[in-house]
């Protein structure tokens, strides 16, 4: 599979500023792949993904240097709009992602279909899978600007979902949700994934990182310090150093190798921390006896 998104090395300021947001930037997205990205606040994990998705510079303006190709044509080529079906995007804050001119949820999930001319028996086909998908059938009659945060969230991912884009970047999509809607929204992006979509998540809580992404894009200041594998990035113990958060397992993993425990890798996630660590106490157990 190719790369649907080339990024050749970008510079960018947002206007009025001389520090760039984004520097030196280069990466490519596999198609199919699914990315995620990471960094300290403040970082231009927003400012990249609008970069992507094109919306930098169109519509926030400023000054790019370098060019990202969306399926080997470049996003300021694009005409407005044309990009919407091929990408999808869901907003940091779920708040800017609200029409406002709806009255309940389903019609808001609905708005993006209308606006393509989807016929009306397919649009409600999709809406309802959309909301079934995002487990928010129960608010289909709710006013959009009176349901939770979280709620908000899934309902800006369904409007999102209903587009069938084949690239998703997703901003955030779990930070008002509880750690029980944080891990629906994770099942929602597990599906995704099954079904052969490109996605790019920003998300700030590691250990999901950990579990579902397959690429890292680490974000320092606006450049990238680790572009790669996340079994590589994510058991990289240096990048605590530059304030980097890593998972819970892989802290463990290097604490314990500190200690003289001889562990084959770091592991990233629960399931290869229970892996590597019994395999350390297996071999311990069969050096004793041999003692
Ligand atoms: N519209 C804007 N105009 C000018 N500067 C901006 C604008 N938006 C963001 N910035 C600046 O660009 C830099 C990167 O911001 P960005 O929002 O991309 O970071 P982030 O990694 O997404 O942060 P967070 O984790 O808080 O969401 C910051 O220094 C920020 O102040
Ligand atoms: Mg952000």
């Amino acid at each position: 599979m190719g790369a649907v998104i080339k990024v050749e090395n970008i510079t960018y300021r947002y206007p009025l500023t001389e520090k760039p947001a984004i520097k030196n930037l280069s990466f490519e997205i596999e198609e199919g792949g699914f990315y995620g990205i990471i960094g300290p606040n403040g970082s231009g994990k927003t400012t990249l993904c609008a970069l992507l998705r094109g919306f930098a510079p169109s519509f926030y303006k400023g000054d790019l240097e370098g060019q990202v190709l969306v399926d080997e044509k470049p996003t300021t080529a694009y005409l407005e709009g044309e990009l919407s079906l091929r990408i999808g995007y869901v907003f940091q804050n779920p708040f800017n992602q609200i029409s406002g001119v709806k009255d309940t949820v389903f019609e808001e999930i609905a708005y993006g279909l209308e606006n393509f001319g989807v016929p009306v028996d397919e649009i409600e086909d999709r809406v309802v899978r959309a909301m079934k998908l995002t487990d928010i059938e129960s608010l289909a009659m709710k006013k959009p600007f009176e349901i939770s945060g979280g709620q908000q969230q899934r309902m800006a991912l369904a409007s999102t979902l209903v587009l069938e884009p084949g690239i998703l970047i997703i901003d955030e999509p779990t930070s008002q949700l509880d750690p029980e809607g944080t891990e629906s929204v994770f099942k929602v992006i597990e599906t995704l994934k099954q079904t052969k979509k490109t996605v790019i998540l920003v998300e700030h809580k590691i250990d999901l990182i950990a579990e579902y992404a397959e690429k890292i894009i680490v974000l320092k200041n606006g450049e990238a310090i680790r572009i790669g594998d996340k079994q590589d990035i994510l058991s990289d113990i240096a990048l605590e150093a530059e304030g980097i958060q890593l998972p819970q397992y892989a802290a463990l993993g290097s604490r314990l190798r500190e200690r003289g425990v001889d562990l084959e890798y770091i592991p990233i996630t629960e399931k290869q921390a229970l892996d590597v660590i019994g395999k350390a106490i297996s071999k311990e157990a069969k050096t004793n006896v041999v003692h």
